[in-house]
């Protein structure tokens, strides 16, 4: 719960203290935020070096995604998609990778919430996966196109028989009444289901993010952060540049 007053020396207010793990009273300096001052971190990690990163970005990405999981990166795999609609405006939610190779990094989701639209109408996103653990970042541009319908269903058929009802009791991102309204449409496909397998809704299924661009984020001491970018040329040849943190 959060109540800021002001005090003899500027504002104060209660926050969560994550080392304290409870809330706690801040007198704020008016220069100065509890934020910046109790959640400052200083990254390390082996410094990542044009000499040992692999020249193919996706083999890299991979080499990092092993190294997130072997680190027990909580779901290493989720990643922040960003979109934007017709008039520019961004938006972005969290979903999960889940396959990628050389021809591009594939989530699925419903086709008829605020990401398809966007997608309909602007068919380039950005993904960025955090890995705190190890102190790394990984950020992906490009151009998104709809799995086909095979390998959509392909995917579908694995995830348990609840998110396939789910799925198909769920108009993503559109108003609903209440909790009860998502329950009895749950119960209402699983009863029209029966016992038969779940076929894969026309409204859902992939979309694959093809990189142009994909920049490894390695965190340093004193903010020296690496920064390795990968740029694909129109031939498919990929080039390295390193930037300033
Ligand atoms: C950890 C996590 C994983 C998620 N994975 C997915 C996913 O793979 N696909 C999906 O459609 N939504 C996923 N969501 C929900 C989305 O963030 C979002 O709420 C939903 O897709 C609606 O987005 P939209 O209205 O922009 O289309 C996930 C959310 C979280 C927090």
């Amino acid at each position: 719960m959060r109540e800021s007053r002001r005090s003899r020396t500027g504002w104060s207010t209660n926050l969560w203290h994550p080392r304290c793990r409870r809330v706690v009273f801040f007198e704020m300096d008016p220069m100065s935020s509890p934020i910046s001052d109790s959640l400052r971190v200083d990254y390390s990690g082996v410094p990542l070096l044009e000499s040992q990163v692999d020249p193919d970005p996706i083999v890299q990405f991979k080499r990092w995604l092993d190294d997130a999981m072997a680190n027990d990166v909580p779901q290493a795999n989720a990643m922040a998609l960003a979109t934007a609609d017709e008039r520019a405006r961004p938006s972005v939610r969290i979903v999960l990778l889940k396959d990628f190779d050389a021809n591009g990094f594939v989530f699925h989701t419903n086709y008829t919430g605020r990401k398809a639209h966007d997608l309909e109408v602007n068919q380039y996103a950005a993904l960025v996966f955090f890995w705190e653990k190890v102190s790394r970042q990984v950020r992906i541009e490009g151009s998104v196109q709809k799995t086909t319908r095979e390998e959509s269903a392909r995917y579908f058929s694995t995830r348990p028989r609840g998110a396939q009802i789910g799925a198909w009791a769920s108009e993503q991102s559109s108003p609903i009444e209440s909790r009860e309204m998502l329950y009895a449409r749950e119960a209402e496909s699983a009863k029209s289901f029966g016992n038969d397998p779940i076929p894969l809704p026309d409204f859902w299924g992939g979309y694959r993010v093809k990189p142009s661009m994909i920049e490894f984020w390695q965190g340093q001491p004193s903010r020296l952060h690496d920064r390795l970018v990968y740029t694909r040329a129109t031939n498919g040849s990929w080039t390295i540049t390193r930037l300033a943190p």
